[in-house]
């Protein structure tokens, strides 16, 4: 049955998936170190509270991202549930081997659309990234590993400024060829506001169906739920999320976390959105991973939980 709201505002989708984030992203930029078995913990909650892809880990390399290099430990530590899928990210043909060694059934390549950022998270231009990102997509094919693409910086760079849409979707059209079956857009340090961001999907979505089109945003600047919004009127229903709004790259000086899972839980939930996602137990994650971590909360839903106010609506 259509839920009430989509019956009267039909561009509103019925479902969103959620792409969880922070076991990666989120915890890849914290310096102190972090006991695998927390990690572990962290994504088995994680899948507990109903979210159904995870990226577990990266196999980057450990000189470059050392929280990282536990990541065939994490993958081996999770117990398979039917559904849950845990892609890692891989930067090139070392990191595919090792991470499929580790037993990933999926992974996650990533270039972006700044030269200059490019090469400070890679050392490599775009077209380098995307020449070294060629034989592992082909080597991923050939296994039917799934694979899904990020470009970062599609609002901005912490290097260059600005980045035109259309260089974004250059660089998104290119890793559909490659055959990425998801390009997951990166606002990788919260710049964008549905003004700049808007134009971005417009460009995108020349070059690649909407359905394959999924948004990532970093929430330096607040805006991240703001332009989850804009998106899903734009028509986006995959949305990257990490739980208490861990994360930032090393990389990306200056960069706030991801956009937290409980806030856009708590937006799609408002909408009537399904997303398969129960908010008590992601709650429970998030509190579970601050309070290891000794940090305070960034999404504001459990910052509201925690000060007695009701969460949900
Ligand atoms: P490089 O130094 O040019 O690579 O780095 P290299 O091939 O010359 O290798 C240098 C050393 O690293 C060698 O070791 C290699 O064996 C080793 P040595 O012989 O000197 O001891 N190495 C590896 N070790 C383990 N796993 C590997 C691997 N590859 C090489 N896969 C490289 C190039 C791409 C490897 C490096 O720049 C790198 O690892 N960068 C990753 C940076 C990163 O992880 N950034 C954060 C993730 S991206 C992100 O957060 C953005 C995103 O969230 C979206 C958004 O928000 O925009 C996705
Ligand atoms: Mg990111």
């Amino acid at each position: 049955m259509t839920p009430p709201l989509q019956a009267r505002f039909p561009h509103l989708p019925a479902r969103v998936q959620l792409v969880e984030v922070s076991p990666r992203d989120g915890l890849q930029n914290i310096a102190q170190a972090i006991p695998t078995s927390t990690k572990v913990e962290l994504i088995e909650r994680l899948a507990d509270a109903g979210l159904t892809r995870i990226e577990a880990a990266a196999f980057v390399s450990p000189r470059w991202v050392p929280q990282m290099a536990d990541g065939a430990a994490v993958l081996q530590g999770l117990r398979p549930r039917p559904g849950v899928r845990y892609p890692v990210l891989v930067p090139n043909l070392k990191g595919f081997d090792t991470a499929l060694e580790a037993g990933a059934t999926e992974v996650a390549i990533f270039t972006a659309a700044s030269e200059e950022f490019s090469r400070r998270n890679t050392n490599a231009s775009i077209r380098e990234s995307l020449k070294r990102l060629a034989p592992v997509a082909a080597a991923a094919q050939a296994l039917e590993i799934p694979v899904r693409g990020y470009v970062s910086c599609v609002a901005g760079c912490p290097y260059q400024g600005e980045v035109t849409p259309e260089t974004v979707a250059a660089v998104a059209g290119e890793l559909l060829e490659l055959g990425c079956y998801e390009i997951s857009l990166g606002d990788t340090i919260g710049v964008g506001t549905p003004g700049s961001i808007l134009p971005m999907l417009e460009a995108c979505a020349r070059r690649v169906p909407l359905s394959r089109l999924a948004g990532h945003y970093h929430d330096t600047r607040g805006m991240a739920v703001t332009n989850i919004y804009a998106s899903l009127e734009f028509g986006l229903s995959t949305f990257d999320t990490a739980v208490a709004g861990l994360g930032g790259c090393p990389y990306a000086p200056g960069a706030a976390g991801n956009v937290a899972t409980e806030d856009v839980l708590y937006l799609l939930q408002g909408l009537g959105v399904d997303t398969g996602v129960d908010m008590a137990k992601l709650l429970a994650a998030g509190q579970f991973i601050t309070a290891q971590l000794g940090r305070e909360s960034a999404s504001r839903v459990a910052r509201s939980q925690a000060s007695g106010v009701p969460a949900c609506q």
